[in-house]
C-alpha cells in the first residue's frame, strides 16, 4: 500500500517529475528500424512529450518536437531530407541535433538569415539496436545503450512486436517481479479458457528474491519442480528499470503518458540444427491488437495479452490506497523500495540503479538465463519437436495474438517448421 502522494511519485512521467526524471536517465525502445524503413516518420509520444522520429535520406535518425518553431505545425507530416526533416508548411529544415538549418523564403528576403537563425527545436539521442530503435531523453552526458548478450546470439529468429497499452507504466512492470501471477493467469487460466472446468496447475510452494546488478531475479520452486531447477537455481530478470528478460525474450513497458505504456517485446527462437548457419538480415517487428472488435472486450489467448488484461483491469493508474499486499508480493515492495532510492539518486545528482556507463564493460552483458544452453547450442528437430518447453515457441508464436502473414513466412523460412495456429494458450 502506498499514500497517494507516493503513488503519485512513483507513477508520473513527465518532465521534471520525481519518476520522470528517474525514466530519463535510461534508453528505451521507442520502434522498429524495420519500420522507419516502411515509413521514414512517426509520431511518438513518450514520458508524456509529442516528439516525431525519423531517419534522414542520409541515414541518419532524429527525435524532435512533434512541432515546427515556426507556427507549429505537425512535423509528422514532415517529409525527409539529405539531412533532417523539413516542416511541410513552409519547409524549415531541421538536423537531428533540432537545429533550424533552413527558413527558405527567410532566406531570399534576407541572405544573412541563415546565420541568424538560432531556433532549435526540443532533441533527443536515437540509436538502432537489435532490431529496434532506442531513444535517451536525459541529460548529458548519455550513458551506455545496453548491450544484453542475447541481442548476439546467433542462428535464431528475433521479432519484435509493439502493443499500445492504456494503463500507467509502473503496474506494467510490478507484473515483471511476481512469479505467482504465472500460475494463475497463464496456466490455470489457459486451461480453462481451453473448456477444462477441474484441475489446477502445480502451486507455487517458494519464492526468493535477489537483487542483481542489472534489476532483480526471482526463483520460484512449485510443486513439480524442486531446489535443483533452472526456475530457482537461476530464475527470472525483472530488468531495471522497466524491463522483464524471462530467459528467452525481453519485455519493456516505455511510459506514452500518466495513462498509456508501450509495451515492447524482443523475442528469440534458435532454429533447429537442421537449418543452421541462419543469419537474419531484417528483424520484422510488428502492432499487436489487445482488444477483440467484436465483442470490445480485451483479447485473452496470448501470454502477453493476457498479461495486458491484468495490468489494464487495474485501472489506468492503480490506485495503491486500496490495495492489501501479501507475501507474493514481496518482490513488488523491493521494486518500488528501490525506485524511491532512485528517485533520492537523480535528486541527489548521482545516477539511479541500473545505468551503464563503462562502454568497456557494456559487451554482450549477461544476464541471468535458463535458456542460455539451449540458446547457445541448438537441438536437433527431432529433439527440439518433442521438447516441452522449446517445440512451443517453435511451433507458436505464443506471446502475442496477431502475427502478420510476411512475419509468419519469414519465421518458417528461417526454422522450416510450419506455425501453428494457437486459439488459446496451452501451458
Ligand atoms: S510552421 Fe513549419 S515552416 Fe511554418
Ligand atoms: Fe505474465
Amino acid at each position: 500500500m502506498l499514500s497517494e502522494e507516493k503513488n503519485r511519485q512513483l507513477t508520473q512521467v513527465g518532465p521534471g517529475t520525481p519518476m520522470g526524471e528517474v525514466l530519463r536517465r535510461h534508453w528505451h525502445p521507442v520502434a522498429g528500424i524495420d519500420d522507419l524503413e516502411r515509413h521514414p516518420v512517426k509520431p511518438l509520444r513518450l514520458m508524456g512529450e509529442d516528439l516525431v522520429l525519423f531517419k534522414d535520406l542520409g541515414g541518419d535518425y532524429g527525435l524532435v518536437d512533434r512541432h515546427c518553431a515556426h507556427r507549429r505545425a505537425d512535423l509528422s507530416y514532415g517529409y525527409v531530407e539529405e539531412t533532417g526533416i523539413r516542416c511541410n508548411y513552409h519547409g524549415w529544415q531541421y538536423d537531428n541535433a533540432g537545429r533550424c538549418i533552413q527558413q527558405p523564403y527567410e532566406e531570399v528576403a534576407d541572405p544573412q538569415a541563415r546565420q541568424r537563425c538560432k531556433v532549435r527545436l526540443k532533441a533527443y539521442r536515437v540509436q538502432p539496436k537489435a532490431g529496434l530503435l532506442w531513444a535517451y531523453m536525459g541529460p548529458e552526458p548519455a550513458p551506455e545503450l545496453p548491450d544484453w548478450e542475447a541481442f548476439s546470439w546467433a542462428n535464431g529468429f528475433v521479432q519484435a512486436v509493439f502493443s499500445d497499452v492504456p494503463c500507467n507504466w509502473l503496474q506494467t512492470q510490478e507484473n515483471s517481479i511476481d512469479p505467482v501471477h504465472f500460475e494463475w493467469m497463464h496456466a490455470n487460466w489457459s486451461r480453462r479458457l481451453r473448456g477444462h472446468t477441474e484441475g489446477y496447475a502445480p502451486r507455487h510452494l517458494q519464492l526468493d528474491f535477489e537483487e542483481i546488478e542489472h534489476g532483480f531475479v526471482y526463483k520460484r520452486i512449485s510443486e513439480d519442480t524442486d531446489a535443483t531447477h533452472p526456475l530457482w537455481t537461476i530464475g527470472r530478470v525483472c530488468l531495471w528499470p522497466n524491463g522483464f528478460f524471462l530467459g528467452d525474450h525481453f519485455e519493456w513497458r516505455v511510459p506514452v503518458d500518466d495513462e498509456n505504456t508501450l509495451s515492447v517485446t524482443w523475442s528469440f527462437i534458435r532454429v533447429p540444427r537442421e537449418a543452421e548457419p541462419f543469419v537474419q538480415t531484417s528483424i520484422p517487428t510488428w502492432v499487436s491488437p489487445i482488444k477483440d472488435p467484436e465483442t470490445g472486450r480485451w483479447i485473452t489467448s496470448h501470454v502477453i495479452n493476457q498479461d495486458i488484461i491484468a495490468w489494464v483491469g487495474q485501472g489506468r493508474i492503480t490506485d495503491r490506497t486500496q490495495e492489501n499486499l501479501g507475501a507474493s508480493d514481496r518482490g513488488v515492495a523491493m521494486l518500488r523500495r528501490q525506485l524511491f532510492e532512485d528517485i533520492d539518486a537523480v535528486r541527489g545528482g548521482r545516477d539511479p540503479k541500473g545505468v551503464l556507463r563503462n562502454a568497456q564493460a557494456n559487451q554482450q552483458v549477461g544476464l541471468p538465463s535458463d535458456s542460455r544452453d539451449f540458446f547457445l547450442h541448438g537441438l536437433p528437430l527431432h529433439d527440439y519437436q518433442r521438447h516441452p518447453k522449446w517445440s512451443r515457441l517453435l511451433n507458436h508464436f505464443i506471446f502475442h495474438v496477431g502475427q502478420p502473414e510476411w512475419v509468419q513466412q519469414a519465421h518458417e523460412a528461417a526454422t522450416g517448421v510450419k506455425i501453428q495456429r494457437m486459439n488459446v494458450l496451452d501451458l
